[in-house]
């Protein structure tokens, strides 16, 4: 099945509109661990992606999340913005000049946006920050197209992953980020950063759910 770049554009706005719909969560769960503006941050970055989507009608795929990226770095303070601002970069950067892509290039897409969190931010899984819901939904998106599902069933497996993932930051120490001031007491909370990526990616196969 190709992905077309109507797929990303609808990816990017039922993102828009979902973290716009849990800015209230995203903000409370950021208040326990940190500084209460996850919400306030991910509304604010993804706002300006929507506003100048229709700018971007001659970009590919490639240049569509690329411009998302640049975006979210430009507008957002803290933390996350460079982090998903460097996810969407990389991501986008990957499928270059292209206008619809295949079930493997957008594993490859994901991947490449994972590590280039990863390396932003000099974190890896357990130190209860994004990376602990993105990094095993790739994963798990990964493993289910290598055994063969089609997009949709590997997509519906990724966003499992990421569910499981955000849910398993609970117990966690945080080691990076503004959480990890807190030590041994940023346990018993689940992270907000892992909370958007879930919700992201869960736009994603929404995004090709909704896609005729
Ligand atoms: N070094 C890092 N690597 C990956 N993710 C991180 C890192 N530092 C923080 N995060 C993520 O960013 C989230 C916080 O984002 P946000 O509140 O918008 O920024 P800030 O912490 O600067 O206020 C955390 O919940 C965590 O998931
Ligand atoms: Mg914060």
């Amino acid at each position: 099945m190709a992905l077309t770049r109507s797929v990303f554009l609808n990816w990017l706005r039922i993102a828009g509109r979902e973290l716009e719909a849990n800015k209230g969560l995203l903000t409370q769960l950021d208040a326990a661990i940190g500084d209460a503006d996850h919400g306030i941050n991910m509304d604010r970055g993804f706002s300006k992606i929507l506003e100048q989507l229709p700018t971007l009608e001659d970009h590919d795929i490639g240049g569509l999340l690329k411009s998302a990226g640049m975006a979210l770095v430009s507008s957002v303070g803290g933390a996350a913005g460079p982090l998903y601002g460097t996810f969407f970069l990389r991501a986008g950067a990957s499928v270059e000049g292209r206008w619809e892509i295949g079930p493997n290039d957008l594993a490859r897409l994901l991947r490449e946006g994972v590590r280039g969190v990863a390396e932003r931010g000099k974190a890896a899984p357990g130190a209860k920050t994004m990376l602990d819901a993105l990094s095993p939904a790739v994963d798990a998106l990964e493993a289910a197209l290598g055994s063969g599902a089609d997009i949709a069933l590997a997509l519906r497996e990724c966003v499992a992953a990421a569910d499981k993932g955000m849910k398993d930051t609970i117990p966690l120490v945080a080691t990076k980020g503004r959480a990890s001031y807190l030590g041994e007491r940023s346990a018993g909370h689940q992270d907000p950063g892992a909370t958007s990526s879930y919700l992201i990616l869960r736009a994603l196969a929404e995004a090709l759910e909704s896609h005729d």
